[in-house]
C-alpha cells in the first residue's frame, strides 16, 4: 500500500499566492511529464500544453480570467488544452465533446499533484474568457483551452476548505 499517494491527494491545496522564485526548466518538465501520465481514452492523449512565463502575457491572462491577479504573480503558468482534432479523429462526436475534456482534466490534476510533490503551490483557474485567451496566445484552432494552471513557491497555503460528507455524494445501488 502507498499511503503517501493518499496523503498527497489529501494535503494538496489551491495555492493563490506565490514567492517570486523562478522555477527551473527541469521542474516544469517534471510537471508536464506528470501530466502525460494521466489516463486518456484509448491512450489517444488528446491534450496540448502551453507554458507561459512572460510577464506581459501573464498580466493579460489574469485580465482574461476576471482579474485573478495571482495568475500574473505566478512565475509559471501552464494552459491546459483539449486537442479536439485528435479526439474527433479517434472517437468522432463523443471524442470531441467528452473524451478530450476528460483527458485534459486528468492531466491538469496530475500536474497539480506533481507540483504538490515538488513543494510548489498551484491553482486550477477555470473562470476565464476562452476567446480572449485563444487570441492572446495564438492558440491553434484545434486546441480548446480548459484550465489555466498557475505555479510557484507558495507564499501562503490556505487551510483545507473541507468537503461534503461522503454520505451526501454517493449511494449504493443494489
Ligand atoms: C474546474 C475548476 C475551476 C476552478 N476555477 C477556479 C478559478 O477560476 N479561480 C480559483 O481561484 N480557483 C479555481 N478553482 C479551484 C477551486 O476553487 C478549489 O479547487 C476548491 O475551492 C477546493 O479547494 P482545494 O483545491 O484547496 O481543495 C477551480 C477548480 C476547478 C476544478
Amino acid at each position: 500500500m502507498n499511503e503517501g499517494v493518499l496523503e498527497a491527494l489529501k494535503t494538496r491545496r489551491s495555492v493563490r499566492a506565490y514567492l517570486p522564485n523562478e522555477i527551473p526548466d527541469r521542474t516544469i518538465a517534471q510537471i508536464l511529464t506528470a501530466g502525460t501520465w494521466a489516463p486518456t481514452a484509448g491512450n489517444v492523449q488528446a491534450w496540448y500544453f502551453y507554458v507561459i512565463r512572460d510577464s506581459y502575457l501573464k498580466e493579460k491572462l489574469a485580465a482574461a480570467a476576471l482579474q485573478q491577479k495571482f495568475i500574473a504573480q505566478a512565475p509559471v503558468v501552464i494552459l491546459v488544452c483539449a486537442d479536439l482534432e485528435k479526439a474527433r479523429n479517434a472517437y468522432k462526436k463523443r471524442g470531441e465533446e467528452l473524451y478530450c475534456i476528460q483527458d485534459a482534466a486528468a492531466a491538469a490534476q496530475n500536474m497539480l499533484l506533481a507540483a504538490h510533490a515538488l513543494d510548489l503551490g498551484a491553482c486550477w483557474v477555470g473562470a476565464f474568457d476562452e476567446r480572449s485567451v485563444v487570441d492572446l496566445l495564438g492558440i491553434m484552432p484545434n486546441h480548446r483551452p480548459l484550465a489555466i494552471l498557475s505555479f510557484g513557491k507558495p507564499g501562503h497555503i490556505p487551510t483545507d476548505p473541507g468537503r461534503l460528507p461522503l454520505h451526501q455524494v454517493y449511494s449504493e445501488i443494489d
